[in-house]
């Protein structure tokens, strides 16, 4: 079976966007049970976990899932880069009553062995974000029997994904909350609407096309795949429902969110994505780009926003969320995806009244 027709044949083609921080195996096989597609976040476990996650996925539901890696590359700054970074971040974790962190031996798990690990576990699908497998990475998937994407923020990324081999192609809007995936242009040049993106990168790649970014229930769902889209991901829609792991300070700031709420910020990670504002966000808005990059802003800050997320403060927290997330509601996560579905068939219904494509 190609991955077109694995798509083609999913009941709902809604994929449940992975969500490190947010969302755990739980989610992604109410997804998939529900009849779209879950995908589960591996991207802080340790190599050795991730078979035994897989398999635990694997042990409680035949429908295909999806696993995804965020592509950190090996870091190893120069000791006084982190000496100058924790020196930005002291205040912060003064005000949390924390000592600065010491110098971290390594600053986010080792990328290649949790390919190996993944390859050997071969998840039904293996999806990709930040950066782009070999050829000799994808052909190994492909043997072990797993599907591969890769996400994309651009056509020449979506080029660059065609031509290592994937199977399809996650095309991730400006909308989208968390990390955004570029990894060829800078931000500016990656920052293309999901309707601008999904629409180019199916002029230029043959491949199915997954739309990302902004789409929070059925109607969107629709209009993504009148676009052409093969399917969507989700991921602010999910925030709030009952298998989200994002704790209740986070969720009590997507309620209270007004609409203009999120921005784009590179001081938590060192890579830009989207999160509600909050005052970590604008203070360190005007030092954004002296940040080390990811990984090793991000494991800098770590423990602060686990300390703030324990002392229910949600100014030091990471509160990853996409433009339209005021629209995320609460409930089972099956039954969202059942509820949207039904939104999509009803708004599809409407459009070919409206075209006349119903006929009478
Ligand atoms: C809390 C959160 C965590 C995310 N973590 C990941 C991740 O681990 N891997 C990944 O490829 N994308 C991640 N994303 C991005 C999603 O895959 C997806 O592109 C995005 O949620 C789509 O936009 P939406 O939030 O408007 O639905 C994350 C998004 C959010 C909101």
């Amino acid at each position: 079976m190609s991955f077109a027709a694995l798509l083609e044949s999913l009941p709902i083609p809604i994929l449940q966007a992975p969500m490190v921080g947010a969302s755990f195996d739980a989610m992604t096989v109410a997804v998939s049970q529900a009849g779209g597609m879950g995908t589960f976040a591996a991207a802080t476990l340790a190599p050795d976990e991730i078979g035994p996650a897989i398999d635990a996925i694997r042990a409680r539901t035949d429908a295909p899932f999806g696993v995804n890696l965020l592509m950190a590359p090996p870091a190893s700054p120069a000791p006084a880069e982190v000496d100058a970074a924790l020196a930005r971040l002291a205040p912060w974790y003064a005000e949390l009553g924390l000592e600065v962190p010491e110098h971290p031996n390594r600053f986010s798990q080792d990328f290649d062995a949790q390919l190996e690990a993944l390859t050997r576990a071969a998840p039904p699908v293996a999806s990709f974000t930040f950066s782009i497998l070999t050829r000799a990475q994808v052909d190994a998937l492909h043997a072990a029997g797993s599907y591969v994407v890769g996400t994309a923020n651009s056509v020449a990324e979506a080029r660059a994904w065609a031509e290592a081999g994937a199977d399809g192609i996650c095309a991730q809007g400006f909308e989208a909350g968390g990390h955004h995936a570029y990894f060829l242009g800078d931000i500016e040049a990656s920052s293309v609407g999901t309707m601008a993106l999904v629409a180019t990168v199916l002029a230029a790649v043959d491949l199915p096309v997954i739309a990302a970014g902004g789409i929070m229930d059925g109607r969107g769902v629709a209009a993504a795949l009148a676009l052409g889209a093969a399917a969507v991901q989700m991921g602010s829609a999910f925030l709030l429902a009952d298998e989200a792991t994002n704790g209740p300070t986070w969720q009590a700031a997507l309620r209270a969110a007004p609409d203009d709420a999120t921005r784009l910020t590179r001081a938590f990670s060192g890579r830009y994505a989207r999160g509600l504002q909050n005052r970590f966000l604008r203070e360190m808005a005007a030092v954004q780009e002296e940040v080390p990059a990811y990984p090793v802003q991000n494991r800098l800050t770590q423990a602060m926003r686990a300390a703030a997320d324990k002392a229910g403060d949600p100014q030091m927290m990471s509160l990853w969320a996409g433009q339209a997330v005021t629209l995320a509601r609460p409930g089972p996560a099956g039954e969202m995806v059942r509820l949207w579905w039904a939104q999509a068939q009803e708004a599809a219904q409407a459009l070919a009244r409206r075209t006349g494509a119903a006929g009478g």
